[in-house]
């Protein structure tokens, strides 16, 4: 929609992390996977007055923003200058199927979904790069220092492998399936990432150690994802977990969900995000297997889970 109407809308996806959480932060490489059944929808229209925003129900001014949904406000404010707006005269609504703070990419989908939103709103464009930019900004405020990870996976439209700040698509051979286990528990970005660093800090040998082998093990990941080896991706999610285990930020309800995901079957299970609580990501190589792992993570406590596949990509990338 335009601005002559008064009212755009945006709109961005929730993403998986397969592996390189963490050690993404260090430069290392990391794989994250568009999940784009989850999804985040931003209308802005024009209001007179200061700037609001219409959350489950309520209406609330930018300093009335929960902590928690604080980067919404980051996100209308650097989006609203960089078209040279003034920071007033909207209503921004959010409506969002994406569990927050539980390792799935809620706020950088938020600060998409607001950003493209009020670049309708103001007819103007913006490049990747600014983009990318824009979202980081918001990000900032909710991650202290995000890596840029999750700004260009809630983009993303295929698996990507993220390095330094660049992105590309990645080749998938074979179908699989990944079930997202909800543990319920809400945990902050920033801590983990401060609770891995303190771990690395203390323990600078094994420290380093562990973060180069969430790097091997991404870059065997990326073979084996394109080899569609479902048999042996497995196991570098396990050790994978290992590792962040080890570097902090795992959690009991993580543990509980971990268990029944390899009681059920599944071919490798770790945790997916930051940690610390929030999700756990299983793999599975059929989509009745993904089923029934979905299964054994709800019987575990899991608040909620879900089941999504990536499919093969066709072509020169497939090797
Ligand atoms: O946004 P989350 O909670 O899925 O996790 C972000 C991934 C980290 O590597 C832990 C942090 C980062 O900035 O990349």
């Amino acid at each position: 929609m335009s601005a002559e109407s008064g009212v755009a809308l945006g709109e961005a996806h929730a993403k998986a992390i397969l592996i390189g959480e963490h050690s993404v932060v260090y430069g290392h490489p990391a794989i994250a996977i568009p999940v784009t059944s989850l999804r985040t929808v931003a209308r802005v229209s024009a209001e007179t007055g200061p700037i609001r925003f219409g959350i489950d129900g309520s209406i609330l001014a930018i300093d009335e923003l929960p902590a928690r949904i604080a980067p919404i406000g980051e996100a209308a404010r650097v989006a609203l200058r960089a078209f040279g707006l003034p920071e007033a005269d909207v209503l921004i609504r959010l409506r969002t199927g994406i569990p927050p703070a539980a390792g799935l990419g809620g706020s950088a989908a938020v600060a998409h979904a607001v950003i493209e939103a009020v670049r309708r709103f103001a007819g103007g464009e913006l490049t990747e790069a600014e983009r990318f930019e824009l979202v980081q900004a918001a990000e900032r405020v909710a991650h202290g220092n995000p890596s840029g990870l999750d700004a260009t996976a809630t983009r993303a439209r295929t698996p990507i492998l993220f390095h330094a700040g660049a992105t590309r698509p990645l080749a998938v051979g074979a179908p699989m399936w990944l079930v997202l286990g909800d543990t319920g528990v809400r945990g902050s970005t920033s801590d983990a990432v401060a609770r891995v660093r303190g771990f690395v800090d203390a323990h600078p040998g094994r420290g380093a150690e562990l973060l180069d082998l969430l790097a091997r093990m991404t870059g065997e990941a990326e073979r084996l994802l394109a080899a569609g080896d479902v048999g042996r991706l497995g196991p570098c999610l396990d050790r994978a977990h290992d590792a962040l285990v080890e570097l902090g930020v795992g959690h009991d309800a993580i543990d509980e969900l971990v268990a029944a995901a390899r009681a059920g079957g599944a071919r490798g299970v770790k945790i997916t995000g930051a940690g610390c609580g929030g999700c756990v990501l299983a793999l599975a190589d059929s989509a009745a297997a993904a089923e029934r792992l979905s299964h054994a993570m709800t019987e575990a406590n899991a608040v909620a889970s879900w089941v999504v596949e990536v499919e093969p990509t066709a072509g020169e990338g497939a090797r």
